[in-house]
């Protein structure tokens, strides 16, 4: 692989007392390049502006998925992923649906890992805070013809994360618009499934919400997920969250709190979930808490779930109470090499220099 290093850092720009999420990227970016139906030309290089052809597919028929993954660092400043192989997988599985080549496992992981490891200085060392890290496959070339393209790049950025919301938060359930049908797009990380969301969660914004929590398409009366992470609710001491589906991306962080809170001894069932359940849960006092999780997220509890026009206020519990808050502890003591990885989580980046 090729590496041109930078000669001028910009990591002196950075503040690391007041990170907050994707406003600084880190001094490279990894690119590799399918070119007649061949991997080729890996190359590590000062991030920048990439060339791209105005007829790309990507810009007219947005033929693009990414990932989101984290590094964290220990207090011996040692670096670690977090399970890289679950995006490996998922980039893969979402770059099949969109019809776009499979990225290898070796540009995948070796891309990662030398990138990471150049700019390991742009990882936060605090508690909860990390180097977001995201891999995207773009159509370019092609001709304007709605066709898959035949020329695609992987490329890897990463912008030092803090948290994602300052506050807890306030979602209303959809009932007009949908993020995903049954034989859709909705399982994957494909970039259209994030536009099309804008302008219903502008919508949500000025009714004063931060989030919209999903239904299905069809009936509108199944809860789904919420923005950028997967749902949790806490009803009469078991922990519910809606089994994953082709509607619904398969969380990674979803799927580690499952195991997470299953060794704790809590009853999880993941099914389906009716928006009826949450209502009655709450107002019968039986839903003691709910909340989203994702990579950019890690965990944030919600205070209103706002439901036709009404909110709902959820118990204000204290914090050594929520179990919300208990889980995100764990997770991130596992992140952080704090605690010890009984699932085999944590990836330690090796030095390549
Ligand atoms: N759902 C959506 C739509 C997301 O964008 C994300 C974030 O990646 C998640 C759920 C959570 O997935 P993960 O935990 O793998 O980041
Ligand atoms: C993630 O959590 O990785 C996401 O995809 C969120 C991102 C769209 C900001």
């Amino acid at each position: 692989m090729k590496i041109k290093k930078t000669l001028c850092s910009r990591i002196k720009n950075m503040n690391f007392n007041n990170i907050s999420f994707g406003n600084h990227y880190s001094d490279h970016m990894f690119c590799s390049e399918f070119k007649n139906g061949k991997w080729k030309n890996s190359m590590i290089k000062p991030f920048g502006d990439i060339m791209l052809s105005p007829i790309s597919p990507v810009f007219h028929y947005g033929q693009a998925v990414f990932e989101g993954m984290k590094a964290y660092k220990d207090k011996k400043n040692h670096v670690f992923l977090f399970r890289p192989k679950e995006n490996f997988n998922r980039i893969n599985q979402s770059a099949i649906r969109l019809e776009m080549p499979k990225i290898p496992e070796y540009i995948f992981m070796e891309g990662l890992q030398r990138l990471i490891d150049i700019d390991r200085n742009w990882i936060p060392k605090k508690y909860g805070e990390s180097l977001y890290i995201r891999p995207f496959l773009i159509a370019k070339n092609g001709i304007l013809s709605a066709k898959p393209a035949k020329d695609y790049m992987f490329m890897i950025v990463s912008t030092p994360a803090g948290s994602y919301y300052k506050n807890p938060l306030k979602v209303k359930i959809e009932e007009i618009y949908s993020r995903s049908a049954p034989g859709g797009v909705g399982f994957t990380k494909a970039a259209g499934n994030y536009a099309s969301s804008f302008y219903p969660t502008r919508l949500a914004h000025e009714k004063g919400y931060d989030q919209i929590l999903w239904t299905d398409s069809s009936t509108h009366t199944k809860i789904e997920e919420s923005g950028t992470m997967n749902v949790f609710f806490w009803i009469k001491n078991k922990l519910i969250t809606p089994k994953a589906n082709d509607n619904i991306l398969n969380g990674i962080t979803c799927k580690s709190i499952i195991s997470i809170a299953k060794k704790e001894g809590i009853v999880v069932e993941e099914r389906e979930l009716n928006v009826s359940e949450i209502i009655e849960g709450i107002r019968e006092g039986e839903l003691k808490e709910a909340f989203g999780c994702g990579t950019a997220v890690v965990i944030n509890f919600f205070e209103i779930i706002s439901y036709r026009n009404k909110n709902f206020f959820l118990p204000k519990l204290p914090i050594h109470q929520r179990l919300s808050i208990k889980l995100k502890k764990k997770l991130l003591d596992i992140q952080h090499n704090l605690s010890k990885d009984d699932f085999g989580w944590r990836f330690r980046l090796k030095k390549y220099f």
